[in-house]
């Protein structure tokens, strides 16, 4: 399914994570260290909002509630993949089942931080990129913080088998546009679970009041 874009994007992704473990997918991380020091370095209340879009299978969630962030939703296209984290923390975050590039029925202004690793960089056609950039604007409150991480331009064209849009700190400065200020970037190599080095940049914006 290289490059294809359309109605199968979720049948695509449940059957990568019925396919293969949590801990056997290439983005897979024990821990999430910049993130979790970037969203630290926000400043934001431990009670604050926190979206984690694309959230996957992703340990970020058990990170965030060990560093006492009580007030988070994770969303991904993948019902597969979000009951992976369901069965460990249940009750201790919101579930949303919900495609990022239509639009997303979180209240206005309600969102403190957006996270999202290893997602935006899936999303290749304008409509994608706009639809995914109407909810961040839509939810975001003003003050609030947008952090993306995604493959750099050193980083590989594809993942999963999909075309990539890779992205450095001053496109992701571009795409996001003037509303948002860029904080910190980072750019740091994953190491894949079988051994493999993707480059990644990570950045952190604030909305403007
Ligand atoms: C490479 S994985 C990253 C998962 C997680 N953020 C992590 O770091 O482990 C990309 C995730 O984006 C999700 N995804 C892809 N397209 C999506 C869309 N249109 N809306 C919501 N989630 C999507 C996939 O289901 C998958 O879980």
């Amino acid at each position: 399914m290289v490059g294809k874009r359309s109605d199968s994007t979720k049948e695509y992704w449940q059957s990568i994570y019925s396919s293969k473990s949590a801990q056997e997918v290439g983005w897979f991380q024990a821990q999430h260290e910049v993130s979790i020091e970037f969203i630290n370095n926000s400043e934001i209340a431990k009670d604050a909002r926190i979206l984690d879009v694309g959230s996957g299978a992703t340990t970020l969630l058990d990170d965030l509630l060990k560093e006492g962030y009580s007030n988070i939703m994770a969303m991904d296209i993948s019902a597969s993949a979000l009951a992976v984290s369901k069965q460990r923390l249940a009750d201790l975050i919101t579930w949303k089942v919900a495609d990022i590039t239509h639009p997303l029925d979180i209240e206005e202004n309600s969102i403190d931080l957006w996270h999202d690793r290893a997602v935006l960089h899936f999303f290749t056609s304008n409509m994608e990129k706009q639809g995914y950039l109407e909810n961040l604007k839509k939810v975001v409150k003003g003050g609030g913080f947008v952090l993306i991480e995604t493959f750099s331009p050193e980083g590989a064209p594809q993942c999963s088998g999909l075309d990539l849009q890779r992205y450095n700190e001053e496109m992701l400065e571009r795409f996001l546009g003037s509303d948002f200020e860029l904080i910190l970037f980072k750019r740091h190599i994953h190491s894949t679970p079988s051994g493999g080095e993707r480059p990644y940049v990570s950045t952190l914006f604030r909305r403007r009041e």
